[in-house]
């Protein structure tokens, strides 16, 4: 029972990876589309591969054949290692050639700079019409629109990866790399850091929505505004604590005092997915939970933790930084 059940879970895991929202046998465009296409086609000749393989080795153990006819066996040598991978290989070369320059395509004039942080996503959106906004840990995106990514790093290498979308991309330190994706649905979906990258590489992942163009045109106008004052009396007591305690030299809150370019830029960190990049939910009692532990939540953060606070003032600092939408 207990060998089934571990079967259970590995055939599980197995499947697991071909549903959801990270998913690379479920694209979502054209870019992951092309990746699983070429996967499948591999998958494929490989398994007829083997099973041509594993039946030669029956044939000649099992059925005890002690010795191959002669020209048998040379043209299995001919065939089976020089003509066989010789066409193979020119055959895959000449498929995924074309994949690659198909990659390479410029986008429809949004450009998102996306900067590998320890370990988080730095994003910032340009258009051609000059609007800016800085967000963090998530990145949107208009579906049926070509979007370019240019990416780079603080320290260390990252690699930014969008399974279903497509990407992986490394993000090096002093270089920006270039690639473009277009999303062909709306959705969520979930990105991940790909390369390892240090202590807390397992907890640096973003959220991905794809969004209807003309929704997506008006949230960035939304995200290039200003932060929304606190609208609540605990709100207000949270931007105190958060003046107090100094978050500003390291956060930016637009429309405050606040400026740092050091942390995430909060100024509507109420409105996105997740926090600690996709690690908790948006509430104020998950974001009290962060500022409170962020060293217990992710291992070798830069942000301290802030537990000298008492929990009724790191709720209050929940609520107003829950209040940035
Ligand atoms: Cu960043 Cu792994």
């Amino acid at each position: 029972a207990c060998r089934r059940a571990a079967g259970c879970l590995a055939m599980l895991a197995l499947l697991g990876a071909c549903e959801g929202r990270q998913a690379v046998l479920n694209p979502a465009g054209q870019d992951a589309a092309v990746i699983a296409r070429l996967f499948l086609g591999m998958l494929t000749g490989a398994v007829i591969l083997w099973l041509l393989v594993a039946g030669l080795f029956l044939y000649v153990t099992v059925f005890r054949v002690s010795h191959m006819p002669r020209r048998w066996a040379e043209s299995l040598i001919v065939g089976g290692g020089v003509l066989f991978p010789t066409f193979v290989l020119a055959g895959l070369l000449s498929y995924s050639l074309p994949l690659m320059s198909s990659q390479r395509t410029g986008g429809d004039g949004l450009v998102v700079h996306v900067r590998g942080e320890q370990w988080w996503w730095r994003v910032t959106y340009e258009t051609p019409q000059g609007n800016r906004a800085v967000s963090a840990n998530e990145v949107r995106l208009p579906a049926g629109r070509r979007t370019e990514f240019r990416l780079t790093a603080d320290k260390v290498i990252h690699s930014f990866w969008i399974p279903a979308l497509g990407g992986k991309t490394d993000m090096i330190p002093g270089r920006e790399t270039v690639m473009t994706l277009e999303p062909a649905e709306t959705g969520l979906f979930r990105g991940q850091c790909a390369e390892f990258c240090g202590a807390s590489h397992a907890l640096m992942a973003f959220e991905v929505e794809t969004m209807a163009p003309d929704l997506f045109d008006e949230w960035l106008r939304h995200a290039a505004s200003d932060a929304v004052p606190p609208a609540t009396e605990a709100a207000r007591r949270g931007a105190g604590i958060f003046a107090a305690e100094g978050c500003g030299a390291c956060h930016t809150v637009r429309g405050t005092p606040a400026l740092g370019r050091v942390g995430p830029d909060l100024t509507h960190v109420g409105s996105r997915h997740s926090i600690g990049a996709a690690l908790l939910p948006v509430t104020a009692a998950d974001l009290a939970l962060w500022v409170g532990r962020t060293g217990h939540l992710k291992p070798d953060v830069e942000m301290p933790q802030y537990d000298h606070l008492l929990p009724d003032a790191l709720l209050d600092l929940g609520r107003y930084l829950e209040g940035l939408k």
